[in-house]
């Protein structure tokens, strides 16, 4: 399937599904990359493994939705069949989200339903939880909200900082993601009526 990914920043989950899918006998294939960040790391990450990127600016435009619009386009250029959000740090419109209901995912470094949202690995320390992870999930309207496609959980260990804890869940990150685009990709999961049916796949 061919899957565009969505970066605003670092690009260490998007270099994950390059490198998987780099594979021939992985199912997702990985065709394009956007960030909205000119400056994003994960441009020159992904521009050195030959993917073709785009940036697309919000300042360029006058509104989200006309943002959303640029980008939808750019996916249609790209032929995208999967949409994998990957640290892309701005909220989608409705109408966006809606369109690619059931073909868009995301991944978010906590155990959702908790701690949705900015700066989780902190507010999962200040919480004092003694588990945290992270969670893939598909897009919808709601930030952080979609139905639950994989987890993994992670340690919160005595003496952590949130960095420790970024870079301890980060690891669980790229693996969980490579597998949850694989299920998608594969047509093991789906979309239905706002829940997440699991199968044989096709
Ligand atoms: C990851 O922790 C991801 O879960 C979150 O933003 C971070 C992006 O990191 N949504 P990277 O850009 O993939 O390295």
């Amino acid at each position: 399937k061919r899957t565009v990914v969505l970066i605003s920043g670092r690009g260490s989950n998007m270099a994950a599904l390059i490198e998987a899918a780099s594979d021939t006998s992985y199912p997702a294939e990985i065709v394009g990359v956007i960030s909205d960040q000119p400056e994003a790391r994960g441009l020159r990450v992904a521009a050195a493994r030959g993917i073709p990127t785009r940036t697309i600016v919000r300042s360029d435009y006058a509104s989200k939705a006309h943002h959303d619009a640029a980008i939808d386009a750019a996916l249609n250029g790209f032929n995208a069949e999967i949409v994998a959000l990957a640290g892309y740090m701005r909220l989608l419109t409705a109408g966006f989200a809606e369109k690619w209901a059931g073909r868009m995912i995301n991944i978010h470094p906590s155990l959702l339903p908790s701690f949705k949202g900015l700066e989780p690995h902190r507010r999962a320390l200040e919480a004092g939880v003694k588990v945290h992870g992270c969670t893939v999930h598909f897009v919808t309207p709601e930030m952080d909200d979609g139905p639950i496609i994989a987890q993994a959980a992670v340690p919160v260990l005595a003496g952590d900082d949130e960095a420790s804890l970024v870079a301890r869940i980060l690891k669980a990150e790229h693996p969980l993601y490579v597998l949850a685009l694989k299920m998608l990709a594969e047509g093991k999961v789906a979309m239905e009526d706002g829940k997440v049916r699991f199968s044989a796949g096709t």
